[in-house]
């Protein structure tokens, strides 16, 4: 995966891109190179090897300039090494290309670019797409157009920075691959693949569509859709500091990452799904493998899927070999790690029975991404905290993207792009409430959680949480089913959590709430719905979201309670015991 950085302004540009690509490092990478020009001519310094060694061979410090291009490379069309790092040139040495991608039919465009006398100094696809706006720009058509009509003549994915000499403005696009722009304090403009890239700078965003073009200049960014027509995209505020793998003034990583989640969740939505709809558009008889908290996001995936009339069996990683049919044809393996030796038991089977498998996972260059046919990438950054908090919500990002991508589902694609800033707008907002009912369920021993429907995973997810760090017991059940044994248990005040969400299931919902009431427990009610909540002896007030969206917004207050839970009871939320992030055992 290659991490792409770019900007202008007031500082020497080299300095920004380095820093900047610098925080992708865990995206991991082969070789990295960077270009900038001081507004008449470009340079370029490029190289194999990780970045601080080539800075301290090459010293990027030395490029001159405000205007640049940063790039670390994760090779796929030619091997590692100096010549096929980017930034690519064209013939002239004016323009400058940085790319995430495969452009698709480079052969093609390559042979009638050779013909018309260029020249190629890599084995890269990227290199075309330079030689094609030098040859634009041949036709003295304005510079915009020349970029334009150049990338039109693109098949396959890309994320681009260009940079041309002469040119006091960038030119970036995106097709299937992340790339976003952000806004300076003060004439300056950036763009990258990554959100925390750019973290040290600004916390103003605007994240491009498909499809899209932009070009950045110090004052500002004018974008293009697919349409060729001038377009605005909504700004994104993400409201937190760049130390990703730092605790960030918290006492543990765990409430660090719990909080991230809004900024982690833009990064999420821009991934590119676009290999997961192929494999999924054609599939028959799909399956779902994961284990722990992974497992709750396939149930979420499954009951998607379903909503599509899409036969989808979500299967626990390691009950996968007794429960299968034999007659699966693309696997869905969703592991944080992609290191689950369960998980890879169970694709391991599906391969050998002739499936294809996707994998959706945190971790690049991890066994799962290494062994499936086609990877999708939460990007996340590092979870440290050993429980799953922002990579299960990353998680749930890239299956709601998949399946709207899936059905074509405009309206939820819509509302799943405005949640980065709900979330962030909801954990500001419940984060008191939630510490205070801390404080008082930390003085109980045995917890219930239950909802209906989607929000069946979530309460699922949200016991794991309680019972993982606390200590405590913890169950959830589908609120249907506790008449039928563990009603019996609710006694003497026992804390029931219920996930309420107004909507098609609340009244049934609302019977199952009274039922716990009449028998002694003391209710804990989440909902956006005022007349549930007034069920409960303690509420939190949720937004309204759409029913699919349950789980990405309910579970967060109650990842939150498990942590103030932890924290009253003294114990040690990031490391609890007998627990390891990877489980590499079957
Ligand atoms: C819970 C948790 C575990 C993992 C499970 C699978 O907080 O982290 O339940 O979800 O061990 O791990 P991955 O997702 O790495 O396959």
């Amino acid at each position: 995966m290659c991490g792409i950085i770019g900007y202008i302004g007031h500082r020497q540009a080299a300095e920004v891109l380095l820093h900047g690509l610098s925080q992708v490092e865990y995206r991991g990478y082969d070789s990295a190179g960077m270009a900038v020009s001081n507004g008449k001519d470009l340079r370029i310094l490029k190289d194999q090897g990780k970045l601080r060694d080539i800075h301290a061979k090459h010293n990027f410090l030395q490029l001159e300039g405000g205007i640049g291009l940063g790039h670390t490379r994760w090779a796929t069309h030619g091997p590692p090494c100096e010549r096929n790092a980017h930034p690519h040139y064209d013939c002239s040495k004016r323009v400058a290309v940085v790319h995430n991608g495969i452009i698709e039919n480079h052969r093609a465009l390559k042979a009638e670019l050779e013909k018309k006398g260029h020249k190629f100094s890599s084995d890269t696809d990227t290199e075309i797409a330079a030689h094609l706006i030098e040859e634009e720009l041949k036709q003295k058509k304005p510079v915009d157009s020349a970029v334009r009509s150049a990338l039109s003549r693109l098949e396959g994915t890309y994320a681009l920075g260009i940079l041309i000499a002469g040119e006091n403005r960038l030119f970036l696009a995106r097709r299937h691959a992340p790339l976003i722009v952000g806004r300076g304090k003060s004439d300056e403009m950036f763009f990258a693949s990554d959100i925390p890239a750019l973290l040290g700078y600004t916390r103003d965003f605007i994240l491009l569509n498909e499809g899209d073009m932009a070009q950045i200049d110090s004052k500002g960014v004018k974008i293009w859709g697919a349409d060729g027509k001038e377009a605005s995209r909504p700004p994104l505020h993400v409201d937190w500091t760049p130390q990703m793998a730092q605790k960030m003034g918290h006492d543990f990583f765990m409430l660090k990452e719990i909080l991230e989640q809004p900024i982690t969740l833009a990064s999420a939505l821009s991934a590119d799904v676009s290999e997961g709809v192929k494999l999924l558009s054609g599939a028959k008889r799909p399956a779902i493998v994961a284990c722990g908290t992974s497992y709750y996001a396939a149930l979420v995936m499954q009951y998607l899927l379903h909503k599509q009339k899409r036969e989808a069996g979500a299967y626990l990683g390691s009950e996968y070999a007794s429960w299968h049919t034999g007659q699966e044809d693309v696997v869905v393996a969703i592991s944080q790690s992609g290191e689950t030796a369960d998980t890879l038991s169970a694709i391991r089977l599906a391969k050998k029975e002739g499936a294809a498998v996707l994998a959706i996972t945190n971790v690049v260059g991890s066994t799962l991404s290494r062994e499936a046919d086609a990877t999708l990438y939460i990007g996340v950054g590092p979870e440290v905290g050993v429980v799953a908090t922002k990579t299960f919500t990353g998680q749930l990002a890239i299956i709601y993207k998949l399946a709207y991508s899936l059905s074509g589902d405009k309206k939820g694609m819509d509302a799943l792009l405005q949640s980065p800033a709900m979330v962030q707008k909801m954990l500001d907002s419940i984060r008191p409430a939630v510490r205070e009912l801390a404080k008082l369920m930390s003085k109980r021993r045995n917890f219930f959680f239950i909802s209906r429907g989607i929000g069946w995973p979530c309460a699922l997810e949200a016991a794991l949480k309680l019972k993982e760090i606390t200590y405590l017991h913890a169950e959830a059940y589908a609120a249907g089913e506790l008449k039928h044994g563990p009603i019996s248990m609710l006694e003497d005040k026992v804390p029931v959590i219920a996930i309420a969400p107004s909507g098609a299931l609340a009244a049934k919902m609302e019977s199952n709430i009274r039922e716990c009431k009449a028998r002694g427990a003391s209710l804990v009610v989440l909902s956006d719905d005022e007349t549930i909540r007034k069920e409960g002896e303690h509420a939190l007030v949720m937004p309204k979201v759409s029913e699919d969206l349950v789980p990405l917004f309910y579970i967060l207050p109650l990842q939150l309670l498990a942590y103030y839970m932890t924290i009253e009871l003294g114990r040690d939320p990031d490391q609890p015991r007998n627990l390891a992030k990877s489980v590499t055992v079957e």
